[in-house]
Order: C-alpha cells, then structure tokens, then sequence
C-alpha cells in the first residue's frame, strides 16, 4: 500500500478505536505538571501507529511524542506523529482533540492527515495535491481586514500572559482582531484556518508533531505559516507559529505586531 493510502487507513482506524475508549483514573498520569497530562490512550495509539507504519515501511523513521525517536534508513521518510493532540481535551471532553501524522522526506512535505475524532472529519493535504476535509476542497478564508479576523491560539495563558518579546504585539493584535478563540489542540487549529473557519492561528511554542501534518494541509488550502521572526522553520524543529489564512494577512501582523 502506497503510504498515503497506509496513513489513512491507519488514523481511521486508531481513530475508531479512541471514539470506544473510557478514560479511568489510574490511566491519566502528569508528565511535567498537571497542565500536561498523558494517557494509556495517547501511548496505546502511537505505538499502534509506530509499529503498523514500520512494518510496512522499515526504512523509515518515526518522531513521536510519547517515545524517543526510531532509527531511519538512508532513503527512508519522516513520520510525525501526534496520538492524541488535545490529550487535556480527550481527558475532560472526550471531545476536541486529533490524530495527526505528517510525513516528510529529505525536509520537504509529502502529506499530512489530522483526525478530528470525535467529528469524524479527515483534513488530509498532499504536497501539490490539494486539501480536502472528508473528501471534500478546502480553502482559506478571504477576510483580509484585521477587524473581521478571528485569531485562534491553543493556550491563552501563554500566548497572552508569558513573558516573552512578542507579548506586547500579540496583546494588541488579540485586541484589534475580531475575537480570539481557543480549541487547545495546534492540529485542529491550523485545520481550522486551512477550512476558512479562521483566519490567524499563534502560539509561542509547538513541537513539530503538532503542526507538520497540519501546516500542509494548511499551506495546499492557501495559508501561509512561518516562526515569530516571519522566517520558515524545519520540521524538524519546536517552534512559536505564526499563521493566517494569505501571505499578505501574514505580513500585514508580523510588520504591525510582532516584528
Ligand atoms: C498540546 C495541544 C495544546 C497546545 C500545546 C500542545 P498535546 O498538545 O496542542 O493545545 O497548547 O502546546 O503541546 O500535549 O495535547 O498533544
Ligand atoms: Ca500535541
Ligand atoms: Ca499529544
């Protein structure tokens, strides 16, 4: 199976799976405070998708958040796995979080699929190939003026409060925006401004299992995504993420608030 079709397979079925799944205590553990939380259910589905995926690519490797990275082959693809993106969401809500896998080869993008599980909706993008959200073309917005732009970023407190260069920019920018929203899952975010459902997506920090398979299906519907310095940054890289939903929206923050 070609790895596309593999990739889509497989997030449908951990998806299936995670839909079934009841959450007991003794299941929830704190990895760095209890604002950061992983479950037997975050773990369960990356090891299901690292083992299927291997199986059927050997020569790839795999960065996951839960486990360390495996070793890959000279020709090999890059897979970025998120199990559960929203684990805070999965634990309270049983609702608003994702599966997401980006794969990669030599540093450029090859697809990415992110699983709203719970909806039940399949955002994939393939490099030239289009973003589709179940089946369906998905396009950016066309808001361009920043009083009818809505602003999404995963963690408010941080975004808005954190001590960092950006916050006086970001503070203003959240006050000249048409409203800030917060879904607290990077993946279904980004996915959110590649459907036209945002229009500006920030966050101070993310790890490249959270945005890589978003940022192509965002970047196939026609958004742009770059760091807080208005430069790309690797996959292979954690980042602050800026995006939105054209070039010129991009611009327009990064020279009015943030650079
Ligand atoms: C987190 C979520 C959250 C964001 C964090 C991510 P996780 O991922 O996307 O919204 O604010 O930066 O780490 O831990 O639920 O996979
Ligand atoms: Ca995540
Ligand atoms: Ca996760």
């Amino acid at each position: 199976m070609e790895r596309f079709e593999l990739a889509q397979t497989l997030i449908l079925q951990a998806g299936a799976v995670l839909r079934q799944s009841h959450l007991d205590g003794g299941a929830i553990w704190q990895k760095t405070s209890h604002q950061d939380l992983v479950t037997r259910w975050d773990k369960e589905t990356e090891q299901f998708l690292r083992r299927e995926l291997l199986a059927a690519c050997p020569g790839d490797a795999i960065v996951g958040e839960e486990y360390p990275p495996a070793a890959r082959g000279v020709q090999g693809a890059v897979w970025y796995l998120d199990p559960i993106d929203g684990t805070t969401n999965f634990v309270n809500q049983h609702c608003n979080y994702a599966i997401s896998i980006g794969c990669y080869q030599n540093g450029a993008p090859l697809f990415g699929l992110v699983l709203d599980v719970e909806r039940q909706l399949l955002y994939t993008g393939r490099a030239g190939g289009g973003a589709f959200c179940n089946g369906v073309p998905i396009r950016v917005s066309v808001h361009s003026r920043l009083p009818e732009l809505l602003l999404y970023t995963p963690d408010v407190l941080r975004t808005f409060l954190a001590q960092h260069p950006a916050r006086a920019g970001l503070v203003r920018l959240a006050e000249t925006v048409r409203c800030v929203r917060s879904l607290g899952s990077v993946a279904l975010e980004l996915c959110a401004v590649a459907a036209g459902q945002a229009d500006l997506f920030v966050t101070l920090c993310s790890s490249p299992w959270d945005h890589n398979a978003a940022r192509i299906i965002l970047a196939e519907a026609g958004g742009c995504i770059c760091d807080l310095a208005g430069k790309p940054f690797s996959p292979d890289a954690n980042s602050a993420v800026l995006a939105a939903n054209s070039a010129e929206t991009l611009a327009t923050v990064l020279r009015g608030y943030i650079l």
